[in-house]
């Protein structure tokens, strides 16, 4: 079982910007805690049976999002996970509400050339299909940083995994 100073925490919750490798990290802490990981674009995919870029194309943004609040709200109930946070769910008022009460969230920055970098191949993220991607990048990480950076803790991850992993062993007791 994980323990935090934090009172009423339940579990560990990753969040930051898509390609900011919340789910590489998110398995590998799962395994050193041997803890369930919890990734919320699986459980929307798994809900909806559709992967996110036929959701958002078939039933749009809107629509996503309100599955996303579904599933996320729902997974934030559980005990003792690594849970990997959609990088827009923290625009929703409720699900950041639910993050500040019960996880300890960890929010993996990443400066964005490196972003702009990863993100330049993925066709997993309808946001960027088709867009100028620095562009898109920008503008979504100009919404959201204020509440990235509102996590119980802050890693720059622009260093090697472990030393990821390393500094947010140190900071779980
Ligand atoms: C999104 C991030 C994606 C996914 C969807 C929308 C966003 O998740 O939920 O493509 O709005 O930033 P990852 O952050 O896991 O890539």
């Amino acid at each position: 079982m994980l323990k935090f100073k934090k009172n009423g925490v339940k579990n560990i919750c990753l969040i930051g910007m898509m390609g900011s490798g919340k789910s590489l990290i998110g398995k590998d802490l799962s395994k050193i805690y041997k803890i369930d990981f919890i990734d919320t674009d699986i459980e929307i995919e798994k809900k909806v049976g559709k992967n996110i870029n036929l959701i958002f194309n078939e039933y749009g943004e809107d629509y996503f999002r309100e599955i996303e609040e579904e599933v996320c709200l729902k997974v934030l109930e559980y005990d003792n996970c690594i849970i990997s946070m959609g990088g827009g769910s923290i625009i929703n008022f409720k699900i950041r509400n639910v993050i500040k009460k019960n996880s300890f969230s960890i929010y993996l920055k990443v400066s964005r050339d490196i972003l702009i970098k990863r993100l330049n191949k993925s066709k997993k993220r309808p946001l960027l299909n088709d867009k100028n991607k620095e562009d898109v990048i920008n503008t979504l990480y100009q919404k959201r940083k204020i509440f990235y950076e509102k996590a119980d803790l802050i890693i720059q991850n622009n260093d090697e995994k472990k030393d990821i992993i390393n500094q947010i062993r140190n900071n779980i007791q």
